[in-house]
């Protein structure tokens, strides 16, 4: 069992986290133009907390994860309340991806879980259709405190500027980063940004 199957059933029991995710959401509804006909990808979604905010406006939406307890929450979730517009599978998108393409890719505080951020925007660029969008949250670079006993890999957040021109090497414009909210946890900020970008149409 990894860490996050083993969070995965108090997970949404954090009031902490379901306000970033529910400011993370808001954010994206404001800058990202959504709608019903969007075919979207959700990266490191967890128990769901973004897709589960979104869902009403996309028309529909992959969750990913590799946590097979997160997506099991997220199953029995979408099962109680009926989200018929929400898929969830457990995969890795190195060895396993998708099929794509998709119109939005969006991902919150999963990226810095990653070791290979090139890796991964090389990924989610092969994966955004043409004039599809890209909306990322996640943690700006911090002083390695967020994470109290977290075993495994992190980066202690992510660079948003670093990340804009590594989205536009790879094609993206119209790139932007705001900050969507900042989490209060033991006494200290962390700021969490949003990035969002678009592939150009074809
Ligand atoms: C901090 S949690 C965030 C979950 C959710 N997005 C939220 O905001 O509540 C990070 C998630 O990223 C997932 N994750 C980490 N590395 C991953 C990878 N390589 N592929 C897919 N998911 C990954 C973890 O399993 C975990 O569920």
């Amino acid at each position: 069992m990894n860490h996050f199957d083993s969070k995965a059933a108090e997970w949404d029991d954090n009031p902490v986290r379901v306000e970033n995710a529910r400011k993370i959401a808001a954010a994206i509804r404001a800058a990202v133009p959504l709608n019903k006909t969007m075919r979207a990808l959700e990266f490191g979604c967890g128990t769901g907390l973004i897709s589960r905010e979104l869902f009403p406006t996309i028309g529909n939406i992959l969750a990913i994860d590799l946590s097979s307890g997160m997506i099991a929450q997220l199953q029995n979730r979408i099962d109680e309340a009926e989200l018929k517009n929400i898929s969830a599978r457990c995969l890795d998108i190195f060895t396993d991806p998708p099929d794509g393409p998709f119109d939005l890719i969006f991902s919150a505080m999963a990226m810095h879980h990653v070791q290979n951020t090139d890796a991964l925007l090389d990924r989610f660029a092969a994966l955004t259709a043409p004039g599809g969008w890209i909306a990322l949250a996640d943690l700006d670079t911090e002083d390695g405190t967020f994470h109290d006993h977290f075993e495994g890999f992190i980066h202690h957040g992510l660079d948003r500027n670093e990340l804009m021109k590594k989205l536009r090497v790879r094609g993206f414009s119209q790139t932007a980063a705001i900050t969507a909210h900042t989490m209060h946890k033991n006494g200290r900020d962390y700021p969490v940004f949003l990035l969002t970008a678009r592939k150009p149409a074809e």
